[in-house]
């Protein structure tokens, strides 16, 4: 279904995300029949280029991001047709004038803010004081929204000077994917599961969000995040949520992110000893966390594990536990609700009995597989086996399951759509900096050193510890 004719002004239109993903990702959406012919994106950055010269840029990113069976020149061509440019100083008074004159009445206006963070308060304020957004307009802002609960409070306060809650939207690019959205369809578009989606049945969950990249080439911004800010604060915590929320009343924007919100304060400082930080070290023929640094006496983790409580009714003694990584073994993100033995068990654990799992993964290969016991053929007796109740996206629904589009895709045409659901609001963002701000000033404070880890292993050996000292295992990683 087409959304809104739209004028979308990305600034940073000339960087890595536009191009890898959102001027990709526009023109997928355009090929697929969902950006109406009137609509229009108009790059906005610093360089000194004119349409001609922006258009081969977003012509290059889609031959070398676009998969080519959606790559028709016809269309390419049409796309372009709907690509202008604007050379614009973002702290400035260059090139405002311009994209004002630019704007058309009657239709949709975006603006993306594809920029260091220190320039969300300068283009605000200009796009507000030359009249260029209305009080329709929408906002789109990306990651790092903040690096501790302060900056996070100072940028919700510049952003809220100039426009309303209902018109910004926060990225979290997880919750475009396929799958994190499906964990709200699975819970609660089925009566199978949610009576038993509490700690009475549920052991522990664990989210594994693993990456065999590196940091190389964004060590400058790394080396002040590290993963708890780049990963846990935002992705893993908005995975975590879907999780152990709440029924909504209702799938509304505010509805939902209010039971994200409850869950995020129900969360318990972490202590210490819950927690193992990690740093990769060189191997095969490739550098390690040090060298891409650049700080040859760096404490950042690029791999943290975590054991999460969340102190309300439905979770009290069940586990969440976490744990992302760079350049582990396999690039694997899954999400496993591990269940509770049976009751009363008639047969005996040594017939093979395994805990039930409900497994879902995001990344590669989506789908859910849910795994249960059954009697193994044969004659051999009452021997039990545990099978997958396997459902791979892919293969369920045909050329739809697998042709799933890119988060970012999704996402932007949420924000024509004026959908505001897979979006973070102001104080879930600052909530989860509220959560992690002690956890991050608490090891800072002790001075600890991240553990090496070996490249393409699955973590620090106390990271294995964090789950054996409770009796439990991580799932392996593997693609
Ligand atoms: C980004 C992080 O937000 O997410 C990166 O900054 C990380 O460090 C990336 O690699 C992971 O996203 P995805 O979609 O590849 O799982």
């Amino acid at each position: 279904i087409p959304v809104d004719a739209f004028d979308l002004v990305i600034f940073g239109g000339t960087g890595d995300l536009a191009k890898r993903k959102i001027l990709p990702g526009l023109y997928r959406r355009f090929w697929a029949g969902q950006m109406p012919a009137e609509s229009r994106i108009i790059g906005a950055a610093r360089a000194d280029l004119d349409d001609a010269g922006f258009r081969k840029l977003v012509a290059d990113a889609i031959d070398e991001f676009v998969s080519q069976d959606k790559r028709d020149e016809a269309m390419i061509a049409q796309f372009l047709e709907r690509i202008s440019y604007v050379s614009i100083d973002a702290t400035g008074t260059g090139g405002w004038d311009q994209l004002k004159a630019m704007m058309r009445s009657g239709v949709v206006r975006a603006f993306y803010f594809s920029v260091a963070p220190a320039l969300f308060g300068a283009i605000a304020e200009r796009l507000s004081s030359n009249g260029i957004a209305d009080s329709e307009s929408r906002i789109v802002v990306e990651k790092p929204f903040g690096r501790d609960l302060a900056s996070a409070q100072a940028l919700n306060a510049t952003l809220a000077a100039h426009f309303a809650e209902r018109q910004i939207y926060r990225i979290d690019h997880y919750l475009g994917k396929e799958t994190v959205q499906n964990l709200m369809a699975v819970r609660f578009a089925n009566i199978l599961f949610e009576p038993i989606w509490k700690a009475q049945y549920i052991d522990h969950v664990q989210i594994t969000v693993a990456e065999t990249v590196g940091v190389e080439g964004r060590g400058a911004y790394y080396d002040k995040s590290g993963a708890m800010r780049d990963m846990v604060q935002n992705h893993m915590m908005q995975l975590l949520c879907l999780i152990a929320m709440e029924p909504p009343y209702h799938f509304d924007p505010n509805a939902v992110r209010d039971e994200k919100l409850k869950v995020i304060r129900a969360l318990d400082p972490v202590a210490p000893q819950d927690i193992v930080r990690g740093q990769y070290l060189a191997g095969g023929g490739q550098g390690g966390y040090i060298e891409h640094s650049e700080n040859p006496a760096s404490r950042t983790e690029s791999y943290i594990a975590m054991k999460v409580h969340i102190s309300n009714w439905r979770w009290a003694g069940t586990p969440f536990y976490l744990r992302t990584g760079k350049r582990m073994r396999a690039r694997a993100s899954e999400i496993a609700i591990v269940f509770k033995e049976p009751p009363h068990s008639i047969f005996d654990h040594a017939s093979g009995w395994r805990e039930n799992q409900l497994v879902i993964r995001l990344q590669p290969n989506e789908g859910m597989n849910l795994m249960v016991m059954i009697k193994e053929p044969g004659p051999g007796g009452m021997r039990l086996v545990q099978v997958p109740l396997d459902m791979s996206f892919a293969d369920a629904l045909g050329e739809e399951g697998a042709d799933i589009p890119d988060a970012y895709e999704r996402l932007i045409m949420d924000v024509i759509r004026g959908n505001q659901t897979l979006f973070m609001r102001g104080d879930e963002v600052e909530a989860a900096w509220a959560w992690a701000d002690p956890i991050i000033e608490g090891w800072e404070g002790r001075g600890e050193k991240p553990q090496g880890y070996d490249p393409g292993s699955s973590g620090p050996d106390d990271a294995l510890m964090l789950m054996h000292r409770d009796g439990r295992r991580w799932r392996e990683i593997r693609e």
